[in-house]
């Protein structure tokens, strides 16, 4: 019997491609180029399964209404989902699935690295000693913002944002406030003795330091705005790993130049990979180019996760991840 066929839209990483090539008839994309529509179109009449990722061109319903298509299962390379409609994917009788738990850690790092970076002005003196401006040690220098023992706000708290609880609060005691509609069991709350909100707007006006961890997309769609931001402390930090629509970069831009917050970390924007102009002038942002799963351990085992899940469905199987 012949393998599915199966179309990965972007290069991964060659211990992934292999096991695609293994288990699949599988097209890889050489060049890593970002596909058209038209290519997205024509994978979907010539492959059985679809392997996107979130830098490719939405996923939606004119794509999975093409004519002659032959896709049965989206099995998304991530595990934010926002570049796949789903509706449309149902409606078209498409499975959707993703690849969540292998790339929490190496996320959750990445919102610490963030955190620790803009608090402690550390891209700021990186490029003070590269520029070779440094003219040494006083007791004034860049002073910046102790970690240990604030308060950091959590916006959804889900696998990676309790993985971040996890660093920050028994690596530098700090006390951790949430807001999520979901909120997770008594007994995650009590492991990290962490103080649930109802209302989101209370977490913004308590913590230190807000980290934002919901989906994007939908309702989430600037929800950090001006009005939000207003709220925060004057000396607070934002940090964003998740999806760069869940703040308006405008609104931010104007918060950092007019003091209403103290700064930002920022791993996501909302027209990767554009990032608003002003940001890149301003010394208390911390910009990174969406790094958050960006180790060779977790992309190879993102695709080895995302090829399960097409594996477990022409194996006639439920797989694992299905999101929809
Ligand atoms: C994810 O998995 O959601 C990462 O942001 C990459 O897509």
């Amino acid at each position: 019997m012949s393998k599915p066929r199966v179309v990965l839209t972007r290069k991964w990483p060659d211990e992934a491609e292999a096991k695609a090539k293994e288990l699949f008839d599988a097209v890889v994309n050489e060049d890593d180029h970002k596909m058209s529509i038209d290519e997205l179109k024509e994978a979907m009449c010539e492959a059985d399964a679809i392997c996107p990722t979130v830098s490719d061109l939405q996923i939606d319903s004119d794509i999975f209404s093409v004519k002659n298509r032959k896709c049965k299962i989206v099995a998304n390379f991530g595990v934010g989902y926002n570049n796949i409609d789903t509706d449309a994917a149902k409606q078209a009788g498409v499975i959707v699935t993703n690849t969540p738990d292998v790339l929490t850690d190496c996320t959750a790092d990445i919102a610490m690295v963030l955190l620790l970076s803009v608090a402690r002005r550390i891209g700021e003196g990186e490029r003070l000693v590269r520029n070779k401006e440094w003219t040494g040690w006083c007791p004034t220098h860049m002073l910046s913002t102790k970690v240990t023992g604030k308060k950091l706000g959590f916006i959804g708290f889900g696998r990676i944002a309790q993985a971040v609880a996890q660093k920050a609060h028994f690596g530098f005691g700090m006390k951790i406030n949430f807001y999520d509609p979901y909120p997770p069991s008594d007994e995650i709350i009590e492991k990290f003795n962490a103080t649930k909100f109802n209302i989101l707007e209370d977490v913004l006006k308590d913590s230190d330091f807000v980290t934002l961890h919901c989906p994007g997309g939908g309702d989430n769609t600037n929800l950090l705005n001006k009005e939000r931001f207003e709220l925060m402390k004057d000396s607070a930090f934002l940090i964003n790993t998740a999806r760069g629509d869940v703040v308006d970069e405008a609104a931010l831009v104007q918060a950092l130049k007019n003091n209403v917050i103290a700064g930002a970390g920022l791993d996501v924007y909302a027209k990767e990979p554009l990032v608003t102009e002003e940001l890149l002038g301003m010394n208390n942002v911390v910009l990174i180019p969406h790094l958050g799963s960006a180790t060779t351990e977790t992309r190879v085992a993102m695709g080895l996760r995302s090829l399960e899940n097409v594996k477990a469905f022409f194996d006639g199987n439920e797989p694992g991840d299905r999101v929809a």
